[in-house]
């Protein structure tokens, strides 16, 4: 059985292709087409894998998209109700780089680049949806483990931002998600934009944190409210990302509490490091609690974590593990593969066993 992942119109296009349950492709667009996270449709990443392979779309038995859209919309329209009027400031796109408007038509995009490139009388197959962290956690079916606990962490899947997973032989089952505007990867966005750094450059904020000290650290930590049962929630007194994007991601208490936000060509301070030192051990508190928390519930050597946030260096393999499991799985670090190429091959990953 052959199975086609394919994501476009999000950050990082791409695809992945699974024969007979092993993944034999998986390619990002921006490999390709030199733009990186690109969101234009993948047709080079087509092309490599089905012209130049001597494959139509007539050899695929599943189409599938790491999406599902009921959900999205109906979360971005609750999000966007909810936060009236203030939420109309995220509707310039610049307001919010990492989404883009269009990410509500992927199924009807990706129809219309597939007919473009196979030909516009290509029957297609029905697209299928796959929830964004289901998708996600399905890489416990290419991890080394029988069974595991997985923590799905990252900026906005279409309806939650954090999710937990117990994986064993070849199910998934969800134990809980958060609230879609719980989200860490929102948090770093926010602050690596507050901190005067470009979209798509937190590792740039990750790599500051380790030049930094602890002087904010105490004071950060009440953006981040850590709850029983690993559930964490955002003080939302303190944020305004949520309804005005990267402009103004902070409410007054932050600048009060850090200082004014930094301006690109400003030279670097202690006072940015700290802040960045602050914002990573906030983060890395909240996914060890999380994570503390799952392996009680699920008592597992194995721990799959995945997602954007996982990609943070500070959940490395090589980092010292003090939540309970010992021997994490992060996809993205183990293969040096790209973060996003989780996204197009999670979807269709299938059991190995
Ligand atoms: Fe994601």
């Amino acid at each position: 059985m052959k199975i086609l992942g394919i994501v476009t119109r999000t950050h990082d296009s791409g695809l992945a292709l699974l024969k007979d349950g092993v993944p034999t492709i998986v390619l990002e667009e921006e490999r390709f087409n030199r733009e990186k996270h690109t969101r234009k449709f993948p047709f080079r990443s087509l092309k490599a894998a089905f012209d130049d392979q001597g494959l139509g779309v007539g050899d695929i038995d599943v189409i599938t998209t790491p999406w599902e859209m009921k959900s999205l919309r109906r979360n971005l329209f609750w999000g966007a109700a909810e936060g009236l009027p203030a939420s109309l400031n995220m509707i310039p796109p610049s307001a919010r780089p990492h989404i883009s408007t269009m990410i509500v038509a992927v199924p009807m995009g990706l129809r219309w680049g597939l007919m473009w490139h196979f030909g516009m009388h290509t029957k297609l197959l029905k697209i299928v949806q796959v929830r964004h962290h289901d998708a996600h956690a399905a890489i416990f079916f290419v991890s080394p483990f029988e069974e595991a606990a997985v923590l799905v962490t990252d900026g906005h899947g279409d309806e939650t931002a954090q999710s937990a997973y117990i994986g064993s032989g070849n199910r998934l089952q969800r134990l809980w998600q958060s609230e879609a505007s719980d989200s860490l990867g929102f948090l770093y966005m926010a602050v690596t934009a507050y901190l005067g750094f470009k979209p798509f450059t937190e590792g740039t904020v990750m790599a500051l944190a380790g030049t930094g000290g602890p002087s904010y650290a105490n004071k950060f930590r009440e953006l981040v409210r850590l709850e029983p049962e690993g559930r964490f929630s955002i003080n939302r007194d303190l944020i305004s990302y949520n309804t005005h994007g990267v402009k103004k991601p902070f409410k007054e208490w932050f600048s009060e509490a850090f200082g004014p936000p930094r301006q690109p060509n400003e030279p670097i301070s202690d006072r940015h490091r700290d802040l960045a030192f602050a914002l990573q051990s906030t983060i890395e508190a909240a996914v060890v609690h999380m994570a503390r928390a799952l392996s009680k519930r699920h008592p597992s050597r194995n721990l799959c974590l995945t997602g954007g946030v996982a990609l943070n260096c500070g959940f490395s393999p090589a980092a010292p593990c003090s939540s309970g499991p010992s021997r994490p799985s992060l996809p993205g670090h183990e293969s040096r593969s790209p973060a996003s190429a989780q996204a197009p091959s999670g979807p269709c990953s299938a059991p190995r066993r």
